[in-house]
């Protein structure tokens, strides 16, 4: 999510007490792409586009600590809706209490923890994203901000913890933005990959992500693709590590307007996959999304049809956002909640849950 600073407000109050249709879901074969997922935002809530992460802005998306019932969200999206992805965006700063370096904070990685474990429980993938765009409070990783050595510390950390874990995914960072070098970054995300297979974390998925907010439209044309094509495993493969990309659907490529006019096809997935497939390599879409209105539901629909016949290099998809949006946030994909009965947003009843395939 590129450019809203979130915070606290984006729980809101209000919510959205109608929907104009919510389709019949209606099952058709198993979908060709292995993930489908959903975001379940809040403890990246606090975050700037500089990386200016305030410990005390995130707001964990845990009934434990008086946010949205994540948990609940999950069980449902994975017991009734069929995804088995979540990415759990979380701030470097928060992990650490606000120490730039490794070191993991036992008080605020444990309330993360918490979701991962969560996460895991329901039997799920897990991506542990680091919510920083590149960045530790202004500066560029590797380029005048924290050290490479630094920010691969805290993958170290972070690999440690989840080392045995399969279903454990470990998303670099968030939406690399303005970076003065992509192969300078290259080299930064190579030192964390090294950080993580050292770790013992020697064969899950890692993705890897490129610069303008990881656009999906430019990620082969501005570079990013060759300069990541370099990172490799300790034994010089590439196996598992996977390209990380975004993609929105309204007319700034921002995921802040309720009125989507791509499908994408065009500008971003023919481009990528067909990059992916001379290089031998893979992607995943780890946010899309778009308002629950009409215009986003035909493109979203088209697009998550066209993502389909590009299974072969492309993983899957996943939604933003759920967690602590509310219902009324504009790309939500929050359910409403009726005293416990949940009710999926239009897009997400459309056609980005695998069981509501359009
Ligand atoms: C961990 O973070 C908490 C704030 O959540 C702080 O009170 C505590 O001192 C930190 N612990 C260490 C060892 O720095
Ligand atoms: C970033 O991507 C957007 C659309 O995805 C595009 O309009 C813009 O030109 C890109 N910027 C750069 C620097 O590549
Ligand atoms: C990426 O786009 C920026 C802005 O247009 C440009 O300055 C830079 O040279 C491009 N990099 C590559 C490798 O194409
Ligand atoms: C996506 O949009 C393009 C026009 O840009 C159109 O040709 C194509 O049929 C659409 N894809 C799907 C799956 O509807
Ligand atoms: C839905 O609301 C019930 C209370 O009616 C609450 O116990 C539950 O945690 C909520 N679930 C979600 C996913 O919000």
């Amino acid at each position: 999510m590129m450019k809203a600073l979130l915070s606290f407000a984006a729980l809101g109050l209000s919510s959205m007490s109608a929907r104009a249709a919510v389709l019949a879901p209606r099952v058709t074969g198993p979908s060709p792409l292995k993930f489908a997922g959903v975001n379940i935002a809040g403890f990246d809530f606090g975050c700037g586009t500089d990386g200016t992460c305030t410990v005390s802005g995130a707001y964990p998306p845990l009934a434990q600590y008086y946010g949205a019932d994540g948990i609940g969200q999950m069980t449902h999206f994975v017991n009734d809706d069929g995804y088995n992805l979540f990415r759990l965006p979380v701030s470097w700063q928060y992990l650490t209490n606000n120490v730039v370096g490794g070191t993991l904070n036992s008080t605020t990685f444990g309330e993360y923890n918490t979701l991962v474990q969560a996460c895991l429980n329901t039997g799920a993938y897990c991506i542990i994203d680091i919510h920083n765009y590149a960045r530790w409070n202004g500066d560029v990783i590797g380029q005048g901000g924290p050290t490479n050595a630094q920010f691969a510390a805290l993958w170290s950390s972070l690999a440690t913890q989840y080392e045995s874990d399969s279903r454990v995914m470990f998303g670099i960072m968030n939406e690399p933005h303005d970076l003065p070098s992509i192969t300078t970054w290259a080299a930064t995300v190579q030192a964390a990959v090294t950080a993580i297979r050292q770790a013992g974390a020697t064969s899950q998925y890692i993705l890897l992500s490129g610069d303008n907010y990881s656009s999906a439209a430019t990620f082969v044309s501005n570079g990013s693709a060759a300069a990541l094509a370099t990172v490799t495993n300790l034994d010089g493969s590439t196996t598992n590590l996977v390209f990380d990309v975004h993609k929105y659907l309204d007319s700034d490529n921002s995921g802040t307007s309720d009125t989507c006019v791509t499908n994408n096809t065009v500008e971003a997935w023919i481009p990528l996959s067909t990059w992916l497939r001379a290089n031998d390599r893979l992607a995943i879409n780890t946010e899309t999304g778009g308002g629950n209105t009409q215009s986003c539901v035909t493109y979203l629909c088209e697009q998550v049809a066209y993502q389909k016949t590009i299974s072969d290099v492309l993983l899957g998809y996943v939604g933003w956002a759920a967690g602590n949006f509310a219902t009324s946030y504009v790309l939500s994909e929050t359910p409403t909640n009726n005293s416990g009965v949940l009710t999926d947003s239009l897009t997400v009843s459309s056609c980005l849950a695998p069981i509501a395939d359009a």
